[in-house]
């Protein structure tokens, strides 16, 4: 596949909140990559130990011309540090320095640092405007499009946020150049998940692809990024606050979410969890009817290949089960204490819908022994 030397754009498109994703080499330190954005006196870059020192001297200089002063906050790296302790960090930064409503955030880095600064944003002076520059992959077919921000709970992932819509996504492939392999592994997970909810053109093009993808080919990773950004905008685009279809970008996640909290934030990645999270959610599918045996092996073997755990984790060794269970019950997507799944009815198509304890009990033993 031959590398993209210009940028694709997809639209997310919700009114007087639409905003462009912009995909491409070579464009989070180019000037003219800002020109929509508004022009104001501050700006604060919101970045972390990891991706500060790699990326924020080089996005402060292509912003210079926009704002009087850019200001650059550096938070503790990982999703350990999603919490409030650290939102605070943000609201120092931005009273500290004198910022007004005017002032636009810049989150750059991956999906921990996006959702806290969209929260951020929503919240500072009640709401300014503000600008995702994902890093990672998983960030920039997922996390920064679409407005769902959100710091963690000790009793829950992600569970005090708001809906807010950036203003700009800024999906520069260049930066997946210096990603760790696991966290592009747990980025492919968000891609592959796009293919049995939605497009399963895209299933097999994800198939035929692993291994460029895996390689980082530059061509493969901008086809999964438009791919799966053109997917994401037609689903938020008709359901931005989650109302019934936009809950189908969760598959995977009910299961995924009790594996990130069950280990312990950070221990597992968000897209590992989601990846192994994924082959539970399928062989669920399967108990239900929606899906055949072979689909949920295909899916299996497409989650392995791209280097994610397909075998789920014993959370406790006294009722594993019922660990399980208990996670999951505060997931955002329960109502009156049910838990629902997304499942997958047929193949390309999924909808929201419970389970009896002892089918999900099932399926949670058959996936912790592989
Ligand atoms: P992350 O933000 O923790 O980033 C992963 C790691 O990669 C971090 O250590 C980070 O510092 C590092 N990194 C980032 N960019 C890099 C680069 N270019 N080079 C080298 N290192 C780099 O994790 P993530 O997978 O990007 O995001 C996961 C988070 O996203 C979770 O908190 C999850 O809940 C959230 N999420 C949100 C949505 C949403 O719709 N808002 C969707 C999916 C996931
Ligand atoms: N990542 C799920 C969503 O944006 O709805």
């Amino acid at each position: 596949m031959q590398a993209p030397s210009v940028s694709q754009q997809v639209a997310i498109s919700l009114g007087e909140r639409s905003y462009p994703i912009v995909i491409g080499p070579a464009l989070f330190d180019a000037p003219q990559t800002y020109a929509a954005v508004p022009a104001s006196s501050a700006a604060l870059i919101v970045t972390n130990t990891t991706v500060g020192p790699l990326y924020a001297e080089r996005l402060r200089g292509a912003l210079a011309g926009r704002h009087r002063a850019v200001h650059v906050v550096t938070l503790p790296d990982g999703e350990a540090h999603k919490t409030w302790a650290t939102l605070n960090l943000i609201f120092d930064a931005l009273l500290s320095n004198g910022c007004d409503r005017k002032t636009v955030l810049y989150a750059l880095g991956g999906g921990v640092v996006g959702d806290m600064t969209g929260f951020a944003a929503a919240s500072y002076m009640r709401g300014v405007p503000f600008v995702q520059v994902p890093t990672t992959l998983l960030a920039q077919v997922d996390s920064s499009v679409g407005g769902k921000t959100a710091i963690n709970h000790p009793l829950g992932k992600n569970m005090i946020g708001a809906f807010y819509q950036p203003r700009l996504v800024v999906c520069d492939l260049d930066t997946l150049k210096t990603l760790p392999p696991r966290e592009l592994s747990a980025g492919l997970a968000e891609v592959i998940k796009y293919g049995p909810i939605a497009d399963l053109d895209f299933l097999d093009w994800i198939e035929a692809g692993m291994d460029a993808l895996v390689a980082r080919n530059p061509a493969a990773l901008a086809h999964a990024v438009q791919r799966s950004c053109q997917i994401k905008a037609a689903v938020v685009g008709e359901d931005e606050r989650e109302s019934g279809l936009r809950a189908i970008l969760n598959f995977g996640h009910t299961f995924g979410h009790a594996i990130e909290a069950g280990m312990g934030y950070g221990a597992w990645l968000h897209g590992e969890a989601v990846g192994c999270g994924m082959v539970m959610a399928a062989r669920l599918s399967q108990r239900l009817g929606g899906v055949d045996e072979a689909f949920v092996q295909r899916l299996a073997a497409l989650i392995g290949r791209a280097g994610l755990p397909v075998r789920a984790p014993v959370l406790d060794p006294d009722d594993n089960a019922g660990r399980y269970l208990e996670l999951m019950r505060v997931d955002k997507k329960a109502e009156g204490g049910e838990i629902r799944f997304v499942v997958i009815d047929p193949p390309g198509r999924a909808l929201l819908r419970g389970a009896p304890d002892a089918l999900v009990r099932e399926v949670i033993d058959a996936c912790c022994k592989g």
